[in-house]
């Protein structure tokens, strides 16, 4: 099993990274006024995507002994995560007014941020754990 553990890794990472950026791309997409960011096979290409990051996440936990999630790097960072789905899902829903959309793509970039410093760093405080 732990011989898998470069594999999938990689399909995790490759994932956070097309993960983040078509975000990004469709929602500034869609704060400008464009309408395919919300047409089906563009959502359910981010779906597939998700589910491939999860999926990966999901593995590396059963992968990497235990001690490594000892300081709850992990926890914190799965509590980022559901922020972040949140944040995403206001910077797309077209009721809410333009400037609380900016704001929540701003803010889901910001959480995306730390939860790849908790990964990264494998600390809870992220990137601040270099300062504090
Ligand atoms: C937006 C969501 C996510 C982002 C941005 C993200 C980002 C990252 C990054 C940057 C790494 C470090 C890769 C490296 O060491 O080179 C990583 C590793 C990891 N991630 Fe994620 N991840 C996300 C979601 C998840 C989820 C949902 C899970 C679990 C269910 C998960 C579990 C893990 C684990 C266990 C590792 C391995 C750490 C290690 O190798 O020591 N991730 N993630």
């Amino acid at each position: 099993m732990t011989s898998l553990y470069p594999v999938v890794l990689s399909v995790h990472v490759c994932a956070v990274i097309l993960s983040g950026s078509y975000f990004v791309i469709r929602a500034i997409s869609a704060l400008l006024g464009a309408t395919w960011p919300r047409a089906r096979p563009f959502r359910t290409a981010s779906y597939l995507i998700d589910c491939v990051l999860l999926m990966a996440g999901l593995t590396l936990v059963v992968i990497l002994p235990a001690e490594i999630f000892a300081n709850q790097w992990l926890s914190i960072k799965l509590g980022l995560v559901v922020l972040y789905i949140a944040f995403g899902m206001a910077a797309m829903r077209s009721s809410l007014k333009l400037h609380v959309r900016c704001l929540s793509l701003i803010m889901a970039v910001i959480t995306y941020t730390n939860i790849v410093g908790t990964a990264l760093l494998h600390h809870p405080l992220g990137w601040a754990s270099k300062w504090i």
